[in-house]
């Protein structure tokens, strides 16, 4: 068994402990698709599969627990990560896979710690993992934008990140929207729109 097959026997043994099957699936439906992105966008495959079997282990700890995990393990939080703790899981399961995982390498854990808001400065394996992240989504069926934004993905990486992030700030999806998703989304409307 190679490094990463105990990694992810690891995890997803973690995910069964804790009865989070839902998590399990979607995480092995981004690893999937991370698959495909790294050869669409030349990304380092092995570097993507981990951050994507990662990216989701802070879901062991209850949304209602997030803050104040993040203080006993000295995690900087802002504003709108406390009024709305599941933007702070993203920064957890960074902890999670450093602390817990062991895994070191600074590009896998800067993909994990922005897969939910990206950041305007993200390389392209930031911002692999955080669309497959948005298509394979944790909830039934298809995401609404799934066929626009696969489309968009053929011209290249930042035109389908910028058909999902103007999907769901034109439709209210986001109760509280983070500054780095607002950042990032509007450096790709003044390039796109
Ligand atoms: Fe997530
Ligand atoms: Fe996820």
């Amino acid at each position: 068994m190679n490094g990463y097959d105990y990694l992810e026997k690891q995890v997803f043994s973690v995910f069964d402990d804790h009865g989070l099957s839902q998590i399990k699936i979607h995480t092995q439906n981004v690893i999937e698709l991370s698959k495909e992105f790294s050869f669409q966008f030349n990304i380092h495959q092995d570097k993507l599969k981990k951050a994507a079997l990662l990216h989701d282990i802070s879901g062991i700890i209850k949304n209602r627990d997030r803050v104040s995990y993040c203080e006993s393990h000295k995690i900087p939080l802002i504003e709108e990560e406390i009024e709305l703790p599941v933007l702070a899981h993203q920064k957890i399961s960074k902890h999670m896979a450093k602390n817990r995982f062991d895994v070191q390498e600074e590009d896998i854990l800067s993909a994990i710690s922005c897969h939910t808001t990206l950041k305007s400065d993200a390389n392209p394996l930031d911002k692999a993992l955080f669309i497959a992240d948005k298509l394979a989504w944790d909830q039934e069926g298809i995401p609404p934008y799934f066929n626009s934004v696969s489309r968009a993905l053929e011209t290249s990486l930042d035109y389908g990140i910028y058909i999902y992030m103007d999907y769901v700030i034109n439709n209210q999806w986001l109760k509280v929207i983070h500054p780095d998703f607002l950042k990032t989304y509007l450096i790709l409307k003044r390039k796109f729109y």
